[in-house]
């Protein structure tokens, strides 16, 4: 069987959620291997709606095991919450298991993410306010308390308490803040580690012996490559390597292991969170698409930035994740519109570009140039083959597909699982 790397394409929210729930089908394995519950994956089975922020995808399907490994922080307090939520609803969360080596993202990074976003003024980032980029910098700074340790109470007392010290020097000198009570903080999160305890193992070891018995993996990318820490549009990113290539560092699965790459792409482009967005359309058109595509965060319920689909940026993450095939997401949202359009290249500073520039001085000067194609002014949402699509359809996706040079391997008409039309099923086998 096959190991697919599922990865957002543009700036997140493209539907990776969906497109990894539509493979689990058949999977043994889904794996998250980057970021925390600063992702929100939507996932909906007939009349059922699932929101995931860490627990992957996967646990939906009985089958499947599912893996949150080394690469994600995770936050305690929201992944017993959603730990919970699955029970009620009925879902055993048996066949979850969470690496040890797995960041523990704490109180004190929630609090100085909204210290540091707020001393930021007009250059804030616009982040999710999860703690993400402050759990991050400790694991980087080796100053981290990872899985192993939270789970032992002795180990994580002793490593709490010398955190919370260091923590509040920065959070009352630096910013004027109120300082965290370590004993309180101990008290609820050994609470959280108990029931955390069973799920946590060497999930590089299992997810190894699963590659080499052949089962069918998927990674679950979280976020999207132009969010990436190093191929995104830095500063404007989040903190994790959010690329096909954060499947292998965030698991210890060696590269040539993975078989295929599944890049993510909404029919039009949208962001949540500050920086640069060339095609972003701040007039009646980008309303339009905001309510036919229903663009408020699954997070943090900001309303997303909506703009027409860039051509140049997805070459460029095409490429920088060396994408077998693209799954083309939400092309019904545009079925009500006259014509559509697609940004071909970009002019700065009097030049035309066709490669994506990821320093945002000069991604923030670029004018976007476009080619307009008809609408198909039709309700696609029920098709279930690509030869019945209408024409101005099919060509848009034409169109779009040879732009980013990369063949598209499924479209998506709808929410629902079953509102999925498949181009290439060689590359969705598992
Ligand atoms: P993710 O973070 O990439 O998993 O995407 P989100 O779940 O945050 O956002 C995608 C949204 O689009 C969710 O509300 C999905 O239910 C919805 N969705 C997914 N595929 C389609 C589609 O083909 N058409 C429409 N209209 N909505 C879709
Ligand atoms: P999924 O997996 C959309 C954005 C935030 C902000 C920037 C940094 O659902 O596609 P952070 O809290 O990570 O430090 O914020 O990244 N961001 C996302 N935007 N979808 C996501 O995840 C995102 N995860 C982070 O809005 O601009
Ligand atoms: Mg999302």
């Amino acid at each position: 069987m096959a190991n697919v790397v599922v990865v957002g394409l543009l700036w997140g929210d493209e539907a990776k959620g969906k497109v990894v729930d539509f493979l689990a089908e058949d999977a043994d394995y889904v794996v998250r291997y980057n970021g925390g519950n600063n992702a929100g994956h939507t996932v909906v089975v007939d009349d059922q709606v699932y929101k995931f922020h860490t627990v992957p995808v996967g646990v939906l399907h009985p089958k499947v095991t599912a893996v949150v490994a080394d690469g994600v922080v995770l936050d305690p307090q929201i992944f017993t919450g959603e730990l919970n939520a699955l029970k009620e609803r009925g879902i055993t969360p048996d066949r979850i298991k969470i690496s040890g080596n797995a960041h523990v993202l704490l109180p004190y990074h929630r609090l100085i993410d909204s210290l540091e976003e707020n001393s930021k003024g007009e250059n804030k980032i616009g982040t999710t306010g999860r703690g993400i980029g402050p759990c991050y910098a400790d694991k980087m700074s080796r100053t981290g308390i990872r899985m192993c340790e939270f789970v032992d109470p002795v180990r994580f007392r002793e490593r709490l308490f010398s955190c919370i010290e260091r923590k509040n020097a920065i959070i009352t000198n630096i910013y004027g803040g109120e300082a965290i009570d370590a004993e309180s903080v101990y008290e609820e999160y050994k609470v959280y580690a108990e029931q955390i305890r069973p799920y946590v193992t060497d999930t590089t070891k299992l997810l190894y012996e699963a590659s080499k018995e052949c089962a069918g993996i998927v990674f679950e990318g979280a976020h999207a490559s132009l969010l990436d820490i190093d191929h995104g549009t830095y500063p404007f990113v989040t903190s994790s390597h959010c690329v096909a290539g954060g499947a292998c560092i965030g698991t210890g699965v060696g590269p040539t292991m993975i078989d295929r790459v599944i890049g993510v792409v909404k029919a039009y482009a949208t962001r949540v969170g500050e920086g640069p967005f060339p095609t972003e359309l701040l007039d009646e058109t980008g309303e339009t698409i905001r309510r036919a595509g229903n663009e408020y965060g699954t997070t943090t319920g900001r309303p997303r930035r909506c703009g027409w689909f860039d051509s140049v940026a997805i070459k460029y993450t095409s490429a920088v994740n060396g994408a077998s095939c693209v799954a083309l997401t939400l092309l019904d949202v545009l079925d009500g519109m006259d014509t559509v359009k697609i940004c071909t290249h970009y002019e700065i500073d009097g030049k035309k570009v066709r490669d994506f520039p990821t320093d945002v001085s000069v991604l923030a000067k670029a004018t976007p140039v476009y080619e307009e194609m008809p609408g198909w002014k039709r309700d696609i949402s029920e098709v279930k083959l690509f030869s019945d699509l209408p024409v101005e359809a099919r060509n848009y996706l034409a169109r779009l597909s040879e732009l980013i040079e990369t063949p598209i391997c499924i479209v998506g008409v709808g929410k629902r699982r079953d509102q999925t039309i498949v181009l290439d099923s060689e590359m969705l086998e598992m």
